[in-house]
């Protein structure tokens, strides 16, 4: 390299800009002379920069979950509920309504007066004359809330409301029992809906289950095309060729032995196979795109969330491909971060608890069910963890607990329900990734419909949410 290509580059660097291949050839033809005068117009520099935001996708990884397996104790649950629990309780403590909150322990010393009270749920009954009992928990003991069938909100919040999950509640104590005025959730502020200053798409994938009698390849190699650019109107296109961005939220093969006589309805029987496959697939996507992907409860891991990120010999071949990024389930990612632009922040979870949601909150099972997967994720977001009840999925105990949804994302993306669903809750854009499988006996059983073969997208500069169709409804 001559003496004034080193100099540019040097300059180029100092400035944080990246030296790309196209930006090495532009300084040979304009010369270090050019440079300079790059150096000395801001404007021009600017233009530099937002030309390589724009082509350079960022993807920085702000939490995945790395923990060393270890025996875990009775003292890791304990720190683990408090965590939670200390966690939400801070959540809540800041809501206005909130100020002045007692203890279940001073509770006789407020006899008739107006209190507010944290406390996890460990019981719900309906009473004869239909209002709601609840029991409340607090670390210094237990109290009994009655939610009164006239006080509309209070009671619709208490018939959704699940075990274990944290709330505040407001109302008149009589020393033994607490007559709620209302309940309130720690829930999540009105987010400012961020958009970058650069052009890009992101799109979500979900639930490939490679490997299966029913995995969608028809389709598959049809969005292969597409994201390739060689098939689609000119507009479809040019939206592939602005991707930046593919997300896969888990069950990215079928997996082996994960429910009774699945063997009878793999194509491919080996894991390490299925894996092979799986990346022979993903490796068609262009490397220019980043692959974020995270595992779900078919991947060939513990269950028990949080799942750490892809590692090991049985993933080589993903973990060959250059563009991907391998995240725990769930992580955090941000996305098209700059120096000048804080990023987006992405939620990635599968959502192996939301079948517990649909089956046992009253107001998703009657408005859709597994058709409004953006229920769901909303009432995880009002509830500020990925399981509020213990039940609804299987943990590792920990000091800390990252299902507890800490920061508010910018989008919040899941799968697992293999129906697809785009929707926003307070500037939070809510996506629910379809699948790459047919039918399967077991879904035929339990009356599920998916809707295979779709890819919601989203524009990162405009925030507007399209989803493609790959497939037809019937798949
Ligand atoms: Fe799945
Ligand atoms: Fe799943």
């Amino acid at each position: 390299m001559d003496a004034e290509k080193k100099a540019a580059v040097e300059l180029l660097i100092k400035k944080n800009i990246l030296v790309s291949p196209e930006l090495l050839s532009k300084i040979e033809k304009i010369g270090m002379k050019g440079i300079q005068e790059l150096e000395n117009n801001p404007a021009m520099l600017q233009e530099a920069l937002q030309e390589q935001a724009e082509k350079t996708p960022s993807v920085h990884i702000a939490f995945s979950y790395n923990e060393t397996p270890k025996k875990r104790d009775c003292k890791d649950f304990v720190d683990y509920f408090n965590a939670r629990y200390n966690a939400i309780e801070k959540i809540l403590a800041s809501r206005p309504e909130m100020k002045n909150t007692t203890t279940v322990g001073r509770l006789k010393l407020s006899k008739g007066r107006n209190i507010s009270l944290i406390g996890a749920i460990m019981e719900k009954q309906t009473t004869k004359k239909g209002n709601i009992l609840l029991k409340i928990e607090d670390p210094t003991g237990i109290a009994n809330v009655l939610v009164n069938k006239n006080k509309r909100t209070a009671y619709e919040t208490a018939t959704d409301s699940v075990h274990d999950e944290i709330i505040g509640i407001t109302g008149m104590s009589n020393g033994d029992i607490i007559f709620a005025n209302n309940i309130l959730l720690p829930e999540i502020p009105i987010h400012e809906l961020k958009k970058s200053p650069y052009e890009g798409h992101a799109i979500f994938l979900s639930d490939l289950h490679v490997g299966s009698k029913k995995f969608l390849s028809e389709p598959f190699t049809k969005f292969l095309k597409w994201i390739n650019g060689t098939t689609g109107s000119p507009e479809q296109r040019d939206l592939a060729k602005k991707v930046k961005y593919v997300f896969i939220a888990g069950d990215i093969v079928d997996g082996v032995g994960i429910y009774p006589n699945q063997e009878e309805e793999l194509e491919i029987t080996d894991i390490y196979e299925q894996y092979k496959r799986c990346a022979e697939l993903l490796r068609q996507i262009p490397v220019s795109k980043k692959i974020i992907i995270a595992p779900g409860n078919h991947d060939s891991m513990r269950i028990s969330e949080p799942q750490p990120s892809f590692q090991g010999d049985i993933f080589q071949p993903l973990l060959k491909l250059p563009n991907i990024y391998p995240v725990s389930n769930p992580a955090y990612i941000t996305i098209d971060k700059t120096p000048d632009f804080p990023g987006i922040d992405v939620l990635l979870y599968h959502g192996y608890s939301f079948d517990y949601y649909v089956a046992n909150v009253e107001s998703i099972r009657t408005t859709g069910g597994y058709d409004r997967g953006d229920l769901i994720m909303k009432f995880l977001l009002q509830r500020r963890h990925l399981a509020p009840a213990h039940s609804s999925t299987l943990y590792i105990p920990g000091d800390t607990d990252p299902l507890t949804i800490t920061r508010v994302p910018d989008i919040f993306a899941t799968g697992h329900i293999h129906r697809s669903a785009v929707s926003s809750y307070k500037g939070v854009t809510l996506i629910s990734s379809s699948c790459w499988q047919g039918k399967t006996s077991f879904q035929e059983r339990l009356g599920h419909k998916p809707q295979p073969a779709r890819v919601p997208t989203i524009n990162l500069k405009t925030r507007e949410a399209k989803v493609l169709k790959f497939g037809t409804d019937e798949e």
